[in-house]
């Protein structure tokens, strides 16, 4: 019998069954990827129950991150401080006018109800997080939370979204400063560009970051 169609045709439905699975798969990927909810969160300013200022203690004051958020370096979550901490110095100061204001971290010290701040920052379950990995390896808290030390009530200012994470992940280097430069708010791009991880003594290894699905969901 003649035939009608060119024999290479016989391998059109293999091809497509390969393929079409590939291609649909890709398609599902490139969804969750970009219209994964990119910005929905950012700017996020919930009320705390205290007005807090970091503008005013992390900025004017001038106090390091690490005074009150001193587990940052050492494990994956940041603590936020006791009363106590505030009250080294708030034992002895008079807000005036404002004294109402610090009642609740007071009455947490003497013994109340632990103040309740409400939370900024929040992935879900389902992705890992850890700061120290990402300070040890010499990324600054403003590349993640932006200027804190200008917030007077703390907002979110990255995404914290996947591929937000993953632009990062790729290219890491433009983030990365001297490990002694972690909480300073000042550092600029030209810093930055004025910078070489390669260069520096201090460092031991090139970074690594995971660009692997089980790297950030174990
Ligand atoms: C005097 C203590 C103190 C210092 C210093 C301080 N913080 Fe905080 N921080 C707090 C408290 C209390 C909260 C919880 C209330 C709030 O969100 O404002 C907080 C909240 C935060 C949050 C939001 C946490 C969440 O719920 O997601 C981030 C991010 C943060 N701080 C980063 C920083 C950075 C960066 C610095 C240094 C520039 C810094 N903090 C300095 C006390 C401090
Ligand atoms: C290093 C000392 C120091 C620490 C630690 C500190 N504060 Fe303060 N705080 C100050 C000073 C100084 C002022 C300004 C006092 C003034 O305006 O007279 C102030 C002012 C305040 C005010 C009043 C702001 C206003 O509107 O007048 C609040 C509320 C406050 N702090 C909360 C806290 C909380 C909560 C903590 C702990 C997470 C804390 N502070 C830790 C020194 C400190
Ligand atoms: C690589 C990005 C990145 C860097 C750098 C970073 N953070 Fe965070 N931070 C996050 C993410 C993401 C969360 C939310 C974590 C979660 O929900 O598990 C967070 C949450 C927090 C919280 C709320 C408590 C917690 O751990 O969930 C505080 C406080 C905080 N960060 C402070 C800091 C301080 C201070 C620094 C610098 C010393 C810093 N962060 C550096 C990304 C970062
Ligand atoms: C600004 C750059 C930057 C951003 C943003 C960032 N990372 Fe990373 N990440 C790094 C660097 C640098 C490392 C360290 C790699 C090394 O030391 O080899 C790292 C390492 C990691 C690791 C490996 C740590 C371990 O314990 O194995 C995980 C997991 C991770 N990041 C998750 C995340 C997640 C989730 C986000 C987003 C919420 C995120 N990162 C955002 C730069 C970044
Ligand atoms: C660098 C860390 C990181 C890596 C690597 C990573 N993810 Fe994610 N993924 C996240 C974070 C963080 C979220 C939560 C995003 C949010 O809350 O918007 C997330 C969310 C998701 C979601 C939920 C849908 C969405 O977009 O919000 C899916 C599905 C997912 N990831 C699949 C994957 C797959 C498949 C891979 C491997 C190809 C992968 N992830 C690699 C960090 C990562």
């Amino acid at each position: 019998m003649a035939q009608i169609f060119p024999r290479w045709t016989n391998k059109i439905p293999l091809a497509v069954g390969v393929t079409a699975p590939v291609v649909l798969v890709s398609v599902v990927f490139a969804i969750w990827y970009w219209f994964s909810p990119k910005f929905t969160d950012v700017g996020y300013q919930p009320e705390q129950p205290v007005p807090f200022s970091h503008k005013l203690h992390a900025g004017s004051l001038g106090l390091d991150c690490r005074y009150c958020h001193n587990t940052v370096e050492q494990a994956a979550a940041a603590a936020l401080p006791p009363a106590g901490t505030c009250m080294n110095c708030h034992a002895n100061l008079n807000l005036g006018d404002h004294e109402n204001r610090i009642k609740p971290i007071k009455d947490a010290f003497a013994g109340g109800p632990p103040v309740e701040w409400i939370r900024v920052h929040m992935l879900p379950d389902y992705a890992y997080f850890n700061h120290s990995v990402h300070l040890a390896a010499g990324v600054g808290c403003s590349s993640c939370h932006g200027r804190i030390d200008q917030m007077e009530t703390v907002f979110q200012d990255q995404p914290l979204s996947m591929s937000w994470c993953l632009d990062c992940h790729r290219d890491p280097e433009p983030n990365l400063r001297p490990r002694d430069q972690i909480t300073n708010m000042a550092w600029g791009p030209e810093d930055a560009a004025a910078y070489d991880p390669n260069t520096d003594p201090t460092r031991t290894r090139a970074v690594a970051p995971p660009e692997h699905c089980s790297g950030c969901h174990r």
